[in-house]
């Protein structure tokens, strides 16, 4: 029967590294899938979470299940504060429920089977273009997909009253999903007063705001980052939150992530909570230890926190002094289009404008391998990249 199936397409983002990996080329680039990089181009783990880790070690006693299966009080807790910020309304009533997830893609799913079984949601909206696996996620939880216009090709910026006139037309209780900061692909991101008129909309249509926020802390700063759900949460809000932690703790393979429910009671959470646990045992029934006794050990100590959040400034600081040499670099080589816009954008992405052609010429002749869409990591590029890496797009733009 395995034989009489046709072979399925590989995934538009990991099957780019698993080319990748196979390619001999020892001057080969990858920009394809969201992983950061260090100066020296190497995927180091963090130095906080090494010393969490030291400590872990040294003191766990169990291997156990997580319980409960919806993840400790201390990692919910810590992941709540992270979120909404230490103090805030929503921790003080309680409104908020927390499921410790294997991964923001693990949350994304959660949410979706919750959404669809539980609370008989129909239809969830994402802006075109978004991360490939969104669709597909939802798909698979077994709702409709919409899409709304958010990036403007041709002036390379948000593409924000079409937008808002199609956000005005999403039907009351559908779901729409909304990249906290950091969109993926495009790197452009609403103003806070943007996200302002987004909520004003949600709040008079009736829709719910459904957030992926992998990458808290990449684009202007932790709390920063938060603006567009707090434009939200202002107004009392019901709300989903997928968090990740792959990418600002660097723990990509620990599968760590997190959903969060905002409800409009403590009731309500808990009423949430109870159906999240159900989700999650026909799922996968628990999630894995190791990855949040990380994130919760250094969240919970001073002195790792602050660690911790140095190591994700120099990530932030790293990226934006990519994009700059990056525009910089191919002024000089000659490329005569203007790549200002790259230093507009925030977090690990860019919608580079390059096309299927262009990428396609980059990989077969230059070992560059970038996604399909044109989207590029700029966290993968390196003082030592840079210029063989400029000099192929040069090459490749004058084709
Ligand atoms: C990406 O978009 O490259 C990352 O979110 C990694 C992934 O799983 O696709």
């Amino acid at each position: 029967m395995f034989n009489a199936l046709e072979m399925a397409p590989p995934d538009p983002i990991l099957g780019i590294t698993e080319a990748f990996k196979k390619d001999p080329n020892p001057g080969k680039i990858n920009l394809s899938i969201g992983v950061y990089r260090d100066a020296k181009g190497a995927t180091p783990v963090l130095e906080s979470v090494k010393r969490a880790e030291e400590r872990i070690l040294a003191t766990e006693k169990t291997k156990n299940y997580v319980s409960p299966n919806s993840g400790t009080v201390e990692y919910c807790a810590a992941v709540q504060e992270l979120i909404f910020g230490a103090g805030h309304e929503v921790l003080a009533s309680k409104r908020a429920a927390t499921a410790h997830t294997p991964g923001g893609t693990g949350a994304l799913r959660v949410a979706g089977d919750f959404i669809k079984e539980v609370l008989g949601g129909k239809r969830v909206w994402m802006s075109e273009p978004t991360w490939p696996n969104h669709p597909s996620i939802f798909q698979a939880s077994g709702l409709e997909l919409g899409t709304y216009p958010y990036y403007d090709a041709v002036h390379k910026t948000l593409d924000f009253e079409p937008m808002l006139d199609a956000l005005k037309k999403v039907p009351a209780g559908d779901y729409v999903l909304l990249h906290g900061c950091c969109h993926n692909p495009t790197g452009m991101d609403p103003t806070p007063d943007q996200w302002k008129a987004i909520a004003d909309v949600s709040a008079k249509q009736g829709w719910i705001p459904l957030f992926d926020f992998a990458y808290q802390g990449l684009a202007d700063g932790l709390r920063e980052d938060a603006e567009g759900l707090s434009a939200f949460l202002g107004q009392g809000r019901e709300l989903f939150i997928c968090s990740s932690f792959s990418k600002n703790f660097g723990l990509y393979n620990e599968r760590v992530g997190a959903l969060t429910v905002v409800g409009e009671s403590e009731v309500a959470a808990e009423k949430a909570l109870s159906h999240l646990k159900r989700v999650i045992r026909t799922n996968y029934s628990n999630p894995p230890a190791h990855g949040s006794s990380i994130v919760t050990t250094v969240l919970n100590d001073a002195e790792l926190r602050a660690l911790w959040e140095g190591e994700v400034e120099a990530m932030r600081d790293r990226i934006a002094g990519m994009r700059q040499l990056f525009v910089d670099t191919l002024r000089a080589k000659g490329v005569l289009q203007d790549f200002s816009f790259l230093t507009k954008q925030k977090g690990m992405f860019s919608f580079s404008g390059l096309t299927k052609e262009q990428v396609a010429r980059l990989r077969d002749v230059y070992a560059i391998y970038i996604v399909s869409s044109g989207r590029i990591n700029v966290a993968g590029m390196t003082e030592e990249n840079m210029n063989p890496l400029c000099k192929a797009i040069a090459e490749v733009l004058s084709n």
